[in-house]
């Protein structure tokens, strides 16, 4: 049975640290360079970086579970105008191709309506084909490109997909 529920505690966001690094470590080699990735799970999903989006930024993250086992993880942030930030859509791999990220979309579209939004947007690495396939099966569309420095040295080559509730 899939569960999916606010991350309410820190304990629980310790949690979604850890599975975050392993999944980064898994999906993004060969899409960007090792030292990258080290970078950018630190600067964004790290335990002290997802407390910070979480406290000042209007971030929050949803724990997806199989059989009270987490597997995977969510993370948006209401804008101030009428769209919903999809931040973070991460499954683990070995529980891929089953119907469970169809689910997560779901929830991320009632959780958008719920706050009123009209709109999903969500970046994506321009070289993550899967993640965009499912997005475009899901019925996002493309409305732009950007490339964002994010110190470093280091650049995110992104697609900006947009969802119309
Ligand atoms: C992105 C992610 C959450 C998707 O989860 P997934 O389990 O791989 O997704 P699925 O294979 O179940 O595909 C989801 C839906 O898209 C459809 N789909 C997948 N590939 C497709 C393709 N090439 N063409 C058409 N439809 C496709 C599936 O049929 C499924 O629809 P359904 O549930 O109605 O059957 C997961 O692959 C993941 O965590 N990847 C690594 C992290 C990542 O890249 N996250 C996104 C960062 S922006």
């Amino acid at each position: 049975m899939i569960d999916i529920s606010k991350v309410e505690n820190d304990a629980e966001l310790r949690q979604i640290a850890v599975l975050a690094d392993e999944i980064w470590h898994e999906c993004f080699v060969g899409i960007i360079s090792e030292g990258q990735i080290d970078y950018m799970v630190k600067k964004f999903q790290s335990y002290e970086a997802m407390k910070n989006q979480i406290s000042k930024q209007d971030y929050y993250y949803l724990a997806v579970r199989e059989n009270n086992e987490l597997c995977g993880y969510i993370g948006v942030k209401p804008e101030k105008d009428d769209r919903f930030f999809l931040s973070k859509l991460y499954l683990h791999s070995s529980k891929r191709g089953r119907g469970i990220a169809s689910e997560m979309l779901r929830r991320v579209f009632s959780e958008a309506r719920d706050h009123g939004k009209k709109s999903v947007y969500l970046t994506v690495n321009k070289h993550n084909d899967h993640a965009v396939d499912v997005y475009k099966k899901t019925g996002f569309e493309l409305i732009d490109t950007a490339v964002t420095d994010i110190g470093g040295g280091y650049v995110m080559d992104d697609y900006i997909f947009s969802y119309k509730l």
